[in-house]
């Protein structure tokens, strides 16, 4: 996901460093090798480090302190249980505010749970006390085998933020998107996270819809949520307790 957006941004007009703490993937990337196989990734590569707007480097502190954005793609690989591994999001937290030097806009990319973007303020707060930074919520809706496709014709790109701000390094950064009419859907931290839980459907929605955290009980999908949308005739759900399935939301919508 992080080398896909890369080369888009870059040919986008956007400078960009990519930076991994994999030095063997930096020096693939550096002699024009892609890391992953996605039909057209090579090109892009090739033309945006040709013209300079795209670079790969391996000194993650360095790369962060001299960029204006820092977009978090690390991995978030599933446990047993079905829930995310946050550590390697909360290990990159770390070093974005161990090396906040200036006002940043941190994004994230990697598939989150709903609240991690307010765990990761709070990561950057506490490594960079008193620092002024945003965080960006920027999930991608890539499909495999056709994710720089995708990334060019996105259906729409969701960006959560809470700063006029950082709203308008967005729209900076994706102007080209926002000059073919792209449908841009603005919302708060929260609001561009969503759970799901549905025992059949579930394996084949993971593919389609990478972004959304998929819950193996109905009652967790609901977990401080503002809003509760049940589509299905199923028993299973006609018999659910509303009560209780309230009391864990946020909201009452
Ligand atoms: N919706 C989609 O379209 C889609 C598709 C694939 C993946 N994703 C999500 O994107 C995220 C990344 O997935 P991926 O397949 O690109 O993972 P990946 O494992 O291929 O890449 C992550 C990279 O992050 C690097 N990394 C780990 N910790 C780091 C740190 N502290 N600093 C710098 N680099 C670090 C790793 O070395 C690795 O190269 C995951 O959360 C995944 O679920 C979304």
């Amino acid at each position: 996901v992080g080398l896909v957006a890369a080369v888009g941004l870059a040919d986008f007009g956007n400078s960009v460093t990519g930076c991994d703490i994999d030095g063997e993937k930096i020096d693939k990337l550096n002699r024009g090798i892609p890391t992953i196989y996605e039909p057209g990734i090579e090109e892009y590569l090739k033309r945006s480090v040709e013209n300079g707007r795209l670079s790969f480097t391996a000194d993650v502190p360095a790369a962060v302190r001299a960029a204006e954005v820092v977009f978090l793609a690390v991995g978030t690989p599933q446990g047993d249980d079905g829930s995310a591994d946050l550590s390697q999001v909360e290990e990159a937290a770390k070093t974005v505010g161990r090396n906040l030097d200036g006002y940043k806009v941190v994004v994230t990319k990697s598939t989150v749970p709903v609240g991690t973007n307010r765990r990761i303020k709070g990561i950057i707060q506490n490594e960079a006390p008193g620092k002024s930074f945003d965080v960006v919520s920027n999930p991608e809706f890539l499909r495999e085998g056709r994710a720089v496709h995708d990334f060019f014709h996105p259906d729409r790109i969701v960006i959560g933020c809470e700063s006029e701000r950082a709203k308008e390094t967005m729209e900076d950064i994706y102007r080209a998107l926002y000059l073919i009419q792209s449908p841009f859907v603005w919302c708060g931290l929260e609001t561009a996270e969503i759970r799901a839980h549905d025992p059949e459907a579930m394996e084949t929605f993971k593919r389609l819809f990478p972004d959304v955290s998929y819950e193996s009980k109905s009652y967790d999908a609901v977990i401080s949520a503002d809003a509760a949308v049940i589509v299905t005739e199923w028993n299973e759900y006609r018999t659910l307790d509303l009560p209780k399935l309230k009391a864990s939301m946020r909201g009452n919508i």
